[in-house]
């Protein structure tokens, strides 16, 4: 099938690339040059594993090319994915300014018969519009073209996004015509594996199903933060707990680590936009006023800790970070937690020597020389006469450390770890005073 990917960005690249994988013809087209220029010089512009191989295999093959070239890119695909951003706009709903130029471009450039498919978390009632933006557009055209338009929020997670969309939980397709589902039942054949993994169902309910997932996780994550801080006081070990309630197959252990907040492109955006979603239509989701508020505190619940040990007082006072992505296997730092505790301590006069694997170039480029900011090479190097270490992403490469060589570095041996990455009683033994997330020091 022919396809066009409108944005090339996380969820557009994967989404494209995977497509070309599986033998289709694909074009991503993007309004950023600089994007198009690096994808079409064999560069990557994101760190995501795997992607760089398979985009590679696929423009090799010639099933995967790149453009800025919108009408060309529109009258290619005959299904057009929208996969552009949909960031918050200043009241928290989301901003579709990006989806409804998409819905413009491809009613400006339309030649025949299009499925259009919106991937971009949209809110309810976006398919309308996007509907409706394309008819008047054709209209304005004179023209009289056929076109559906589906929903197909996308469920991949930055870091293991190639093994999500190639081997997905499910696939959720929101459609109101028969033509549009047998053409994404066909387009998503190869990825069913050994069982049904479409679950099809009407626009609207598709298009809140991608919310009400995120929703859900951030709930959880929020919940276990606040009954780590509960249970620090109880004198309970949050991660003995978690084991406790995840063995139930009805609670299941995933998403119940207590840490020190979530950030990324998604969950916060998402929960502020089906917030203000749920006010407008006179149902509030009380609950997730609750999630936002206790994850706004919770990504200063090490600047917290932090300052109970060393006062507010910073001046002269020099801080090891470990991680600034907001997750592990990911360069994406849109909302993580490392940044809100970076400016924290810069605020009170502190400064920052830290180490990511792969963020320090999207840390740069975000605050450029910063003087109070240094980029280790190595996580050691960060360590060098700092009076703490905060560990904020839990990247497998920090979890089996060489304690000694940690404390001879550290001017004192004192670590905020807002991953739980080790055993209190082993960092007791190990001689340093350690603070992790809703366990006992
Ligand atoms: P992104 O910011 O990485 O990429 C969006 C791309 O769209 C950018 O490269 C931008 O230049 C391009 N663009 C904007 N307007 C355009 C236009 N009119 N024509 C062509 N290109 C245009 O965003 P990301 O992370 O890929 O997210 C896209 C959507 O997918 C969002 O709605 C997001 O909520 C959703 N999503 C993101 C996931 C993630 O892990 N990043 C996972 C699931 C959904």
């Amino acid at each position: 099938m022919k396809i066009t990917l409108i944005g090339a960005g996380y969820v557009g690249l994967v989404t494209g690339t995977c497509l070309a994988e599986v033998g289709n013809n694909v074009l991503c087209l993007d309004v950023d040059p600089h994007k198009i220029a690096t994808l079409k010089s064999g560069g990557i512009p994101i760190y995501e594993p795997g992607l760089e191989d398979m985009v590679r295999r696929n423009v090799a093959a010639g099933r995967l090319d790149f453009t800025t070239d919108i009408a060309a890119a529109v009258q290619f695909g005959d299904i057009q994915f929208i996969a552009v951003g949909t960031p918050p706009d200043e009241d928290g709903s989301a901003d579709l300014q990006y989806v409804l130029d998409a819905a413009r471009n491809i009613g400006r450039h339309m030649n025949g018969f299009k499925l259009v498919v919106d991937k971009s978390t949209v809110p309810v009632g976006t398919a309308d519009r996007v509907r409706a933006t394309i008819a008047e557009t054709l209209a304005s055209r004179g023209l009289e073209v056929d076109f559906c338009v589906a929903s197909n929020p996308e469920f991949l997670k930055e870091g293991a996004a190639i093994n999500d969309f190639m081997s997905p939980d499910r696939i959720v397709i929101g459609t109101d015509s028969e033509r549009a589902t047998q053409l994404l039942r066909r387009l998503y054949a190869p990825f069913q594996r050994n069982h049904e993994r479409l679950v099809v169902m009407d626009v609207r309910s598709a298009e809140l199903t991608k919310y009400a997932a995120n929703a859900m996780l951030a709930t959880r994550i929020s919940f276990m933060n606040e009954l780590a801080l509960l249970a620090e006081k109880l004198g309970a070990d949050i991660e003995r707990v978690r084991q406790g309630i995840g063995s139930d197959p009805r609670i299941g252990y995933h998403f119940l680590y207590a840490g020190c907040g979530y950030g990324g492109s998604c969950f916060p955006k998402d929960v502020q936009a089906l917030r203000r979603t749920a006010r407008e239509y006179g149902a509030p989701l009380r609950i997730l006023d609750a999630v936002e508020t206790a994850n706004e505190a919770q990504k200063r619940i090490l600047v917290e800790k932090l300052k109970s040990r060393f006062g507010a007082q910073l001046d002269g006072r020099r801080f090891a970070l470990w991680g600034l992505a907001f997750k592990p296997n990911t360069d994406d730092m849109r909302e993580a937690p490392s940044r809100v505790i970076m400016e924290a301590l810069w605020a009170m006069g502190a400064t920052v020597a830290a180490y990511d694997p792969v963020a320090m170039p999207e840390t740069r480029r975000l605050y450029g020389e910063h003087p109070s900011l240094m980029l280790a090479p190595h996580p050691m190097d960060a360590l060098r006469d700092a009076d703490a270490l905060l560990i904020v992403t839990e990247w497998k490469a920090f979890r089996s450390a060489d304690f000694a060589a940690m404390k001879a570095l550290l001017r004192q041996p004192v670590i905020f770890d807002g991953r739980n990455l080790y055993d209190p009683a082993t960092m007791r033994r190990e001689g340093f005073e350690y603070f992790p997330i809703g366990r006992q020091a």
